[in-house]
Order: C-alpha cells, then sequence, then structure tokens
C-alpha cells in the first residue's frame, strides 16, 4: 500500500491506495483538485502541482508548461504533492454583464480577446444582447516565449503554424467550455496586429 501526503489549501491530508493511479483521479475521487480550465486534456497548464517521491517522468506536456501537472502525473509509490491551486497566473475578466449596444441579426456570439498572458472570451445571446458566459485561459504560447518578441522570433523560425494552431485550439476550447449553442459569429481582437 503505497501512502499520497497531499498539502491543499494550508491542510494536509493522508491517503493510501494501490497500484498506479494518475494524481487527477486520486484528488478528484477524494474531492481536491488543482485549477482546470481546459478539464484535464494537458493545454491550460493550470493544474500545477509540486511533487516528491516515487512519480512518473515528466511528459512531453509537461515539459511544454516547464510544470508538474496533476493531470499529468502517474503516482508510483510514495509521494508527498502540494496542490498550488494559488500558484498559477491569475487570470482577470470583466463580469458577464455586459450588453450589446443594440441587438444584432443570428442567435449567438462569441467577444474574443486574444492578450500575450490571456485569453478571455464572452459570449453573447445577440437577439437579447445580453452576454450569457464569460471564461478565460491562458495563452498556450507561453510556452513558446513569454513575450510577444519571442513569439516573433519563433514564428520566423518555423513555427508560425504551431503558434496558430495554440491559439486557435485553445479558443476553441474556451469556447466550447462556456456554451454549448452554436456560435455564429464571432470578433476577435489582438495585441499583434
Ligand atoms: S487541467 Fe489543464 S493542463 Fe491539466
Amino acid at each position: 500500500m503505497a501512502r499520497l501526503t497531499i498539502h491543499y489549501n494550508g491542510m494536509t491530508r493522508v491517503i493510501e491506495f494501490e497500484g498506479q493511479k494518475r494524481l487527477d483521479d486520486i484528488l478528484i475521487s477524494n474531492g481536491m483538485r488543482s485549477p482546470h480550465p481546459c478539464g484535464g486534456m494537458g493545454r491550460c497548464g493550470k493544474c500545477r502541482v509540486e511533487l516528491k517521491g516515487a512519480v512518473s517522468q515528466p511528459d512531453k506536456v509537461e515539459a511544454r508548461f516547464g510544470a508538474r501537472l496533476s493531470c499529468r502525473a502517474i503516482i508510483l509509490g510514495d509521494v508527498e504533492v502540494t496542490v498550488l491551486t494559488d500558484g498559477a497566473p491569475k487570470i482577470e475578466t470583466a463580469t458577464s454583464n455586459a450588453v450589446l449596444k443594440s441587438p444584432m441579426a443570428g442567435n449567438y456570439g462569441a467577444a474574443v480577446d486574444i492578450g500575450t498572458t490571456t485569453i478571455a472570451a464572452k459570449v453573447f445571446d445577440l437577439a437579447k444582447g445580453e452576454c450569457i458566459a464569460t471564461g478565460a485561459v491562458l495563452n498556450p504560447q507561453i510556452s513558446v516565449a513569454a513575450d510577444v518578441i519571442g513569439r516573433m522570433d519563433a514564428a520566423q523560425n518555423g513555427r508560425a503554424d504551431e503558434l496558430k494552431d495554440m491559439v486557435r485550439q485553445a479558443v476553441e476550447d474556451l469556447l466550447a467550455g462556456l456554451t454549448d449553442k452554436i456560435i455564429e459569429s464571432a470578433v476577435v481582437t489582438d495585441n499583434y496586429s
């Protein structure tokens, strides 16, 4: 029987388990979890933890984010984990009470802001002019370079498609997590152009 010692929100718990388990599976089944904006898909890098003990080597996703992730790490034996519920960069978004100045054609639309650190989005009911959901995720391009200059440099050195795909996937995941409505139109703004 292996022991997982968990430091979570100022408390320490010890859980005994058998076999090899994904850290998230143990945490979630015991009512604990780090932030999971991407739903544990290995895309947001927010489920950061500190690990000591018998644990799998960092995989490609963890290497990309430069951190151990609870949705990726496999616990192999006795381990001590600190769940960084406040450790990830904070994402600030405005409240969801935004309204459109006038109703627009169509059913649902989105406004997306692609920032260097954060990608934020609002989903609107276009006929009513009301915002129905607001959310944000970390811009995954951070794993390539922290600033715009570094990303431009990477793009010029053959990583342009990779950078584009990262943002497209992040926007798709973000909107999919905000609503199950079909979004017919979107306004996208960024600080690159
Ligand atoms: S929950 Fe998003 S990377 Fe783990």
